[in-house]
Parts: C-alpha cells; sequence; structure tokens
C-alpha cells in the first residue's frame, strides 16, 4: 500500500465512472470506506461522452472509462477486462447456434444505447466493418432499461459483460462470430493533476483489489466476480 492514512480522518474523493462500473465500483468503495471511514465520496456515473466533458472541466480526482479520448492527457492504466457481447432472450431462434456468422445480425431487432455511449460506437464500429445493419427499434439510455427490453421481447442488443453480473436468468449470451469486443477498464486521471493522498491510496487500491479478478460467466455461476485461479 503506497500510502498511510492514518490520521486522515477527513477529505473528499471524486470519481468520474462510465456506466459498466456501476455494479463493482460501489462495492469497492464499500470496502475502501471500511479501511478509511470520513472520506466523503462524490461518485458520477455517467457515458463516455459526458465522463469526456467532465475530463474537460477537470470535474473528479480520477476516471474509470473504457475508451480514452484522443484529445485528452490521460495517465492510465487498464486493471480489468471488459468485454462487450451479443445478448437476447432466452429461447431467442440464434440462443441454440454456436458461431453464429455476424451477417445473421443484418436486420435482427435491435436495442442501441443512446448517442454519446461508448458501447454504441464500439458496436457500430464492428456493425460497419462487416457492413452489417441492424434494426434499431428502440434507443435507451441505460442498460439496465435495455435488459428488460431484450427479456421483454423487443430485440437483442449489445452489452459489456459486467451488466449481466446481476439478475438476467431471463438473457443470454449469443455466440456471435468477431464478439466479444474485448476492451477493458482504465483507471486514470488528467496527466499534470497533483493527486491527494486520498486518490492516490484509492488508485491503489483499485489495482490490488482487481489483480486476481475476472467476471464470472454469469449463466453457468450465478452473479458476481471470482478470482481468478
Ligand atoms: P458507455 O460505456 O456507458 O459510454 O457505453 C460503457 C462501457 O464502455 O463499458
Amino acid at each position: 500500500k503506497i500510502a498511510d492514512l492514518k490520521g486522515t480522518k477527513q477529505g473528499s474523493l471524486r470519481l468520474g465512472v462510465i456506466t459498466t462500473t456501476k455494479y463493482f465500483v460501489p462495492r469497492l468503495l464499500g470496502a475502501f470506506c471500511e479501511q478509511y471511514p470520513g472520506i466523503d465520496i462524490s461518485l458520477q456515473v455517467t457515458n463516455h461522452q459526458q465522463l469526456h466533458q467532465r475530463m474537460l472541466n477537470n470535474e473528479d480526482d480520477l476516471y474509470i472509462l473504457s475508451q480514452i479520448p484522443e484529445d485528452v492527457d490521460l495517465n492510465s492504466q487498464a486493471f480489468l477486462d471488459n468485454p462487450l457481447v451479443v445478448v437476447a432472450r432466452k429461447g431467442h431462434p440464434l440462443a441454440k447456434k454456436s458461431r453464429i456468422p455476424i451477417s445473421e445480425l443484418n436486420g435482427e431487432p435491435f436495442i442501441m444505447r443512446e448517442t454519446g455511449s461508448g458501447t454504441r460506437q464500439a458496436a457500430l464500429k464492428l456493425f460497419n466493418q462487416h457492413r452489417v445493419s441492424v434494426k434499431v427499434r428502440l434507443e435507451l439510455g441505460s442498460n439496465e432499461a435495455i435488459k428488460q427490453a431484450i427479456a421483454g421481447g423487443l430485440g437483442i442488443s449489445v452489452l459489456s459483460k459486467h451488466t449481466l453480473l446481476s439478475t438476467s436468468e431471463d438473457l443470454t449470451i449469443l455466440d456471435v462470430q468477431h464478439f466479444p469486443i474485448e476492451r477493458s477498464w482504465y483507471v486514470g486521471y488528467l496527466a499534470g493533476k497533483q493527486l491527494s493522498v486520498i486518490a492516490r491510496t484509492f488508485l491503489q487500491f483499485l489495482i490490488d483489489e482487481t489483480k486476481s479478478m475476472e467476471i464470472y460467466d454469469f449463466s453457468k455461476n450465478g452473479n458476481g466476480y471470482s478470482i481468478a485461479v
């Protein structure tokens, strides 16, 4: 541990994080606050575009994201995989197939994240590369709402596997070629920013706690994160 916070009874930690970390960061903060009570925490959960704006305004100590903007000088490091997968309702006609050609997604009813979402951007990029055109039925600004819409039969979507860690008995991952889209979560701070002791300590805590972590395969092991073996 890099910093000794003993005696540091107060202070604040400002975090700006993308939507998919909301299943993970609050729990980690719980463990952190047990060790260092008395810290005020502000956690802003937004999409990539809004996080970008927060960076330009220097609003937070640390950021967690998966696509680093080109025009921001960020000291960052990857700490956990953040794959994007194709999610469907259980019982979807494609659910029993394996190695589904991506072209089979042509014309599929699809639920899309809002403009400004990194998930949307990554999915569209892959679809464009393979000249796949899905049929966007609905645009939603929330991963949870998309899961509900999938369960309700409105279509399929591309979501971070992290979003499937809570609930989801009705959902399944389709085995589509070129998926998962492999990405990572990065933690970073603006270059030149003088990090507080609290921010530095949390950064190290995050790196230490996630070193040996893996995402459960939710369909097999239930919900949560596991220690890699
Ligand atoms: P988004 O980011 O909320 O901007 O889609 C989520 C992610 O990239 O995991």
